[in-house]
């Protein structure tokens, strides 16, 4: 249960909560992770003991080939630029690379004794997940069923208690769910029940007014985006179709330029006028989008500070995984021995262990 050494020692306090959450390393970080999860990380890292896995297992159920894999190191090196240019504090988060963590793919095996095939087919985002790599359902492979069970075990490997996630993930958090509760009442109390925790902007739209801002739909403003490029990317962003010039009066709701005033200019009361003039047929789009482009470079302002910083610094990013690969190494290796000791696993092999060795040391006595 909760005699256990603190999942991190480096933190001074034992009692404190655990998070752990992550990404895939497949491409930059976009204004709709921030909002969507990245945003929560950073403010509750001063109140969680918080891991950030890099889930570069995950990656390989839909990009499983050698190029993939060679994009990893790069990928990785990017993202975590992007978590720390956002604000997550090297010094306080464990940062790992989750192929290296070699007893999370033993405790992957053995979740998947927990879980029935059924409930897994039933998970909406690996059909998603599927669709989007262009997997028809005969090409689905084992491993992207496994997705959610696998992300059990990054989740229960620290025993974390909250995983900050976007949307998309929720459903997985719901299957670890299943499974500790499953691994808890076969083999006494190990794991404690993790919440799941949604951002403010659950899903972002995206510049082009599709449903979500994604990579692969091409509609981003990353983090990493410069002062030009967001000004280039709002003046093309997706408005009210209907509004040819700037007496039509506009639809407000569900306008991607609105959406993200909201989301990210603190002027309120200049948004809420805006919003008027604009439903009143009394402002022109160049005007919303110039302030809104403005609003972004300033969110975006003390973040391209601190790249700055850390890309300056070659080699501290690699020295941070490294660091944190290491302190969730032991981690890891401390929880799967505890799981194995629960469901008896090590006393099988203990016992075989003992046998062998009486008879070695009666062999040697007689001989
Ligand atoms: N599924 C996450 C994604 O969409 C990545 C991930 C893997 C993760 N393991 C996790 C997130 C554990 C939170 C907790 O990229």
């Amino acid at each position: 249960m909760s005699e256990q050494q603190p999942a991190q020692d480096r933190s001074q306090q034992p009692e404190r909560k655990r998070i752990l959450t992550g990404d895939r390393p497949t491409g930059r970080l976009h204004l709709g992770h921030y909002v969507g999860s990245i945003k929560k990380r950073v403010e509750l890292q001063h109140s969680y003991d918080t891991s950030l896995i890099i889930a570069d297992l995950h990656m390989l159920t839909t990009k499983p080939t050698p190029e993939d894999i060679g994009r990893i190191g790069e990928n990785a090196r990017a993202m975590v630029l992007d978590y720390l240019a956002a604000g997550i504090n090297p010094d306080k988060v464990t940062i790992y690379l989750q192929s290296a963590i070699h007893a999370v793919y033993e405790l992957n095996l053995i979740f998947e004794m927990l879980i029935t095939v059924n409930r897994l087919t039933r998970v909406p985002s690996i059909k998603e997940m599927a669709k989007a790599a262009n997997m028809s359902d005969e090409e689905m492979p084992f491993g992207l069923l496994g997705y959610p069970v696998l992300q059990a075990a990054d989740i229960l490997m620290p025993r974390a208690h909250l995983v900050p996630v976007g949307k998309d993930n929720e459903s997985h958090v719901e299957v670890t769910r299943e499974i500790a509760r499953r691994f808890n009442g076969l083999y006494g109390e190990v794991f404690p029940i993790p919440d799941v925790l949604v951002g403010d902007v659950p899903t972002l739209v995206g510049t082009d007014g599709q449903a979500k801002m994604s990579k692969s739909l091409g509609n981003c403003i990353y983090l990493s985006d410069d002062e030009a490029t967001v000004n280039k990317k709002v003046k093309k962003m997706y408005t009210d179709p209907n509004r040819i010039s700037a007496d039509v009066p506009g639809t407000v709701e569900g306008n991607p330029v609105f959406i993200y005033h909201d989301a990210f200019n603190p002027d309120t009361a200049d948004v809420d006028d805006m919003k008027t003039r604009y439903r009143a047929g009394k402002v022109g789009d160049v005007e919303v989008k110039e302030k809104l482009a403005q609003a972004i470079n300033s969110f975006l302002a003390p973040m391209r500070e601190r790249y700055k910083e850390y890309e300056a610094d070659n080699g501290f990013v690699d020295q941070v995984i490294l660091d944190g690969t290491m302190r969730m190494q032991e981690v890891a290796n401390a929880t799967l021995k505890e799981v194995k000791t629960a469901m008896g696993l090590r006393s099988v092999m203990n016992a075989i262990s003992r046998k062998a060795e009486n008879r070695r040391k009666k062999l040697a006595k007689n001989s």
